[in-house]
């Protein structure tokens, strides 16, 4: 059986004191799950990270950053480099969502200098890949699935493949205005960027782990978690009341095991 991933991105959201009570309540209402079937990680706010640190324990937990600078340091005001990062001990970054891409104009060739930053100090990259609904309805979204995966991979080695995660995330289905996918449409994207990873990647590619994200909820996290091409779920506001988001997670999961 495939291992299964659920995660949830903070956002600008909490605060300090929230996200250390977020975490200890999903850490005492999941610690029982096992951790060799299933990967649970938080992505909390920067200024968050260095208590989130101390008050997780990362066989239970992984905490990831929102984003990263590609330079260690510099003349970049305002960015966090990797460095800041390891010295925090994070070693998960995501790079590329949604809203980095459409609100503050982030491009493909700029998500893959992160994305080898981050494999070059040994972190899990989370890259983030979605059309937008402009997209969908000319009928290009497989080729923006495939474009958006070559350039953020380009110059990976398949050796580095084992710590490169994707997300699809259509960005017509993320937040309070946006449409969950059907599981059905989810699957074909699913299948799009495996096809793409093994391109890349060859058998290696076949490993990464592919996670569904845009208005995951407690009526759909069950029929896309069962999909073979659906690894994980990658969920916002849903998730982010610790009790609801272990129901979901152990709903979702016992879906999967009878499915199985
Ligand atoms: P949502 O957010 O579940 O609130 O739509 C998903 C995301 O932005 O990753």
């Amino acid at each position: 059986m495939k291992k299964l991933y659920f995660g949830s991105n903070l956002k600008m959201y909490k605060g300090i004191k929230e996200t250390k009570s977020y975490l200890q309540r999903l850490i005492d209402n999941t610690k029982d799950l096992n951790r060799e079937e299933m990967e649970i990680f938080i992505i909390p706010s920067y200024t968050a990270l260095s208590d989130a640190v101390k008050c997780i324990d990362e066989k239970l937990i992984r905490l990831g950053a929102q984003n990263m600078c590609w330079e260690d340091e510099g003349q970049f005001t305002g960015e966090i480099s990797p460095r800041m990062l390891e010295e925090l001990g994070i070693n998960l970054v995501m790079i590329g969502h949604s809203e980095r891409r459409h609100v503050f104009g982030e491009y493909d060739a700029e998500e893959n200098r992160k994305v080898r930053a981050a494999l070059n100090h040994g972190f899990k990259a989370l890259l983030c890949v979605g059309e937008t609904e402009e997209e969908k309805n000319y009928g290009i979204a497989e080729e923006v699935l495939r474009t958006q995966l070559k350039v953020g991979f380009y110059n990976v080695d398949a050796e580095k493949g084992k710590n490169l995660w994707v997300a699809y995330e259509p960005v017509w289905s993320i937040g309070v205005n946006g449409v969950p996918a059907t599981s059905g449409y989810a699957e074909n994207m699913h299948k799009i960027i495996k096809e793409t990873l093994r391109d890349l990647f060859g058998l290696a590619g076949e490993e990464i782990p592919v996670l569904y994200g845009g208005s995951v909820n407690p009526q759909n996290a069950e029929s896309l978690i069962v999909q073979p091409s659906i690894d994980g779920l990658f969920v916002g506001r849903c998730a982010w009341d610790a009790d609801k988001f272990n129901a979901l997670i152990r709903s979702a999961e016992k879906a999967y095991r009878e499915k199985m």
